[in-house]
């Protein structure tokens, strides 16, 4: 709910857990006033340090500069004195850089607004109210406005700003983040999310210290190295307890998310598109849209921040038609055949598969052109009959005979050097004219920025889902963007051509999902580089990572799920030795990591070793017993590897709380402990609930009956004689 109080000159954004305040102090100055857990109805402009005391007395009545230094600003603005991390930075025709934004109105509207070219959260006028505040610079003839989408049931918002030139001369965006947050420090501590290709998105949690500390990518996606997201959070909370703030970016590109802790210990976090190479010519009458950050609050530790990233993204982010429906179970054949396979060693796959259960077989890389190896072909998307015999359709038809849906692999913002495309257009291929662009395996990066090669990228990839029955796409990106140029852009725009290139992405992927509509499309960039919320606005799930190993896919999984839904994370069982780093792990340990994912295998089953052929059927039909309640119910962290190096588990707890699955890893173990319990919290304290190892030797396993509480407090017995990287499936239901 949004409300303005005209006598104290103050907005409250209230959400069912928050308030989040503003303040227009006398000089027009829009002032943050406060963020955290929901407060009374009091007058909380004293909360801005609107008048505050020091080397500059009453600063706002004296120096403008000292003042700016230390007002909590919604949108701190570069160049007149306020010396901390600006959120937007401008530059006019004449070289100056200043911005000085003073409040001109503001408007509430129910229900969220769309965002021109960018993903955008979505709700009903029942679901969310949306404050546009607006403010000024005369000087510059700019107005900046700051959009705040507030949801009524859960603890989020979500931000994005609009700047508009009225005036008569060009302006220079050099900085335009969408998010500023000005905080207390009460002794902080910061989560971000870190990584490398095949061990995305580990967790570091460490105290805030003096000065900055942050994350960003300048990769031209959102990257397997780091990720825009942030966390502020009470030294003390933990899984279940405690003040979090959650920050996170609905963007694909390049991204800062930084925190400053400044001279009066007060903490700022900002976040928005990466100002490193950027920047965007505003002219007369044009207005540039920020991406939108998230916001969340939580009074329950990071639990209850993931809940409502999760919830908020599955109900207003995801627009799939599968965004709440069972995936199918797929199986891929890259690390089964990897490049080397044809149209009888596919059809051989999926009838195997087939008969276990599986649903849809995806053809991976090497089927177009004439590529056997990662060193030809990308932009050439026409099937290689020689591989592909009697053509794409019979293959499809073929397997669909089987009763199994078909997908297929792209990489369509990429080009092969060794391609027909870039013997005919050699200049589509991002460069820099006279350098030699830089190559990354062994590829170079299509300029979709152009009309013409949006156009030829997006009609490539059509007209082969148009000839046959294709039911899903894997949208791969498998290197970084380098050598930034542009035949189209002048040199004073060069700097939009990251984002640009973003923009054209989701364009391309727009196009695809509106001409095909019931397309399951799940994006990948070299494992998981552009898992973020960008992208879920056009696929309802990402490939997590290149690493299918059960025991490196704990960290990445608890480190993605800290965010986003189950529902999103491509993960699939495959063979060992991984293929990844070389581990041996039970079978069965990798079906129960998969399946909390979207689940599927990446093997060759004919060559399955008979044992754990003979397990599929089991894992298919927990798949589909247990789907429901891993994609729609709250994920809970219980406890973490990375941090015991001993054991991880986690539960998903249906929303009415009658039911719960739990997965627990023995990843290391050690001779002669005794039981250990586990908790498990979330659950209704007064029911009676029904715990079994549904997958178990049930005489060994033998069902107990305990009340919620005694399952949050004293917790379920585990019996710790197994091995290392064993694993259980615990289920929980209400008698
Ligand atoms: C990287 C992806 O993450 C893999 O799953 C596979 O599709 C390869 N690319 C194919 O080149």
């Amino acid at each position: 709910m949004i409300s303005f109080n005209s006598k104290t000159n103050t907005f409250r954004l209230d959400t069912p857990g928050s308030t989040y305040a503003i303040f227009i102090n006398e000089r027009g100055y829009i002032g943050h006033a406060y963020y955290g857990s929901k407060i009374g109805d009091d007058d909380v402009s004293y909360l801005t340090r609107n008048k505050e005391y020091g080397f500059s007395d009453n600063a706002i009545f004296r120096e403008k500069g000292s003042f700016l230094d230390f007002f909590p600003q919604e949108l701190p603005t570069d160049g007149l004195g306020d010396y901390r991390e600006s959120a937007l930075a401008v530059c006019d025709a004449e070289g100056h850089n200043a911005i000085e934004l003073k409040y001109k109105s503001h408007k509430i509207s129910a229900g969220a607004q769309p965002l021109p070219g960018l993903p955008a959260v979505f709700g009903s006028a029942d679901e969310c109210s949306v404050l546009d505040l607006t403010a000024t610079d005369d000087i510059l003839d700019a107005e900046v406005t700051i959009i705040y989408t507030v949801f009524e049931k859960l603890d989020a918002i979500v931000r994005s700003v609009k700047i508009k030139n009225n005036g008569s001369k060009t302006l220079f965006l050099k900085k335009a983040l969408s998010l500023a947050l000005d905080i207390d420090d009460d002794g902080f501590d910061v989560i971000t999310l870190h990584g490398s290709w095949a061990r995305e998105r580990h967790i570091d949690r460490r105290p805030v210290h003096m000065g900055k500390q942050g994350v960003c990518s300048n990769r031209g996606e959102t990257s397997h190295q780091e990720h825009p997201f942030l966390a502020l959070l009470d030294h003390k909370a933990d899984w279940d307890s405690g003040r979090v703030y959650g920050i996170n970016f609905i963007y694909s590109g390049n991204f800062i998310a930084d925190v400053q802790k400044n001279q009066f210990n007060n903490v700022r976090a900002v976040m928005g598109i990466n100002p490193e190479n950027f920047s965007w010519k505003l002219e007369p009458g044009c207005d540039f849209y920020t991406p939108q950050a998230v916001l969340v609050y939580s009074d329950n530790g990071l639990n209850g921040m993931s809940h409502t990233f999760h919830d908020l993204y599955r109900e207003h982010l995801i627009r799939s038609p599968y965004k709440k429906s069972p995936r199918p179970i797929l199986i891929n054949n890259w690390e089964a055949t990897y490049f080397n396979f044809d149209t009888d060693k596919l059809i051989d796959i999926a009838r195997e598969a087939s008969k276990d259960g599986i649903e849809m077989l995806v053809m991976d890389d090497g089927w177009f052109g004439h590529r056997s190896f990662d060193d030809s072909s990308l932009g050439d998307w026409i099937v290689n009959e020689n591989k592909i015999k009697g053509g794409l359709k019979h293959l499809v038809d073929e397997v669909n005979k089987l009763g199994m849906k078909f997908g297929i692999w792209f990489e369509p913002e990429m080009i092969s050097p060794d391609s027909d495309l870039y013997r005919a257009h050699p200049d589509w291929a991002i460069q820099i004219p006279g350098r030699e662009p830089g190559m990354s395996r062994q590829q170079l990066v299509l300029d979709i920025t152009r009309k013409e090669v949006e156009d030829y990228t997006y009609e490539s990839v059509a007209k082969i889902l148009r000839s046959a029955n294709i039911e899903y796409v894997k949208w791969d990106m498998n290197r970084q963007l380098t050598d930034i140029g542009s035949v189209q852009l002048p040199a004073d725009q060069l700097g939009e051509f990251y984002h640009r290139y973003v923009l054209a992405v989701y364009r391309l992927q727009e196009r695809l999902i509106t001409e095909f509509p019931k397309l399951l499309l799940e994006n990948c960039s070299g494992g998981g580089a552009r898992f973020d919320p960008g992208m879920f606005f056009y696929s309802p799930q990402i490939w997590c990572s290149d690493d299918t190993d059960a025991i490196e896919r704990l960290a990445i999984q608890e480190g993605t799920a800290l965010v986003y839904p189950l529902s999103t994370m491509g993960a699939h069982v495959s063979v060992c030795p991984n293929h990844a780093c070389g581990r041996v792990t039970p079978f069965k340990t990798r079906g129960y990591v998969a399946l909390s994912g979207t689940f599927g295998y990446e093997l060759d089953i004919t060559k399955l070793p008979a044992e754990e052929r003979a397990m599929i059927p089991g894992q298919v039909a927990l798949y589909k017993k247990f789907s429901d309640l891993v994609r729609n119910g709250d994920y809970s962290r219980i406890a973490s590897y990375s941090e015991n190096n001993e054991y991880d588990c986690w539960a998903s707890i249906a929303k009415d709380k009658s039911k719960a699955l739990v997965t627990f890893v023995q990843v290391l173990n050690h001779p002669n402990y005794k039981t250990r319990f586990i908790k498990i919290a979330g659950l209704k304290p007064e029911a009676k609930y029904r715990v079994t190892w549904p997958d178990e030797d049930q005489t060994k396993f033998q069902p107990m009956e305990l009340s919620g509480l005694t399952l949050a407090k004293a917790g379920i017995p585990l019996r710790r004689d197994w091995g290392d990287f064993q694993a259980q499936l615990i289920y929980i239901e209400e008698c």
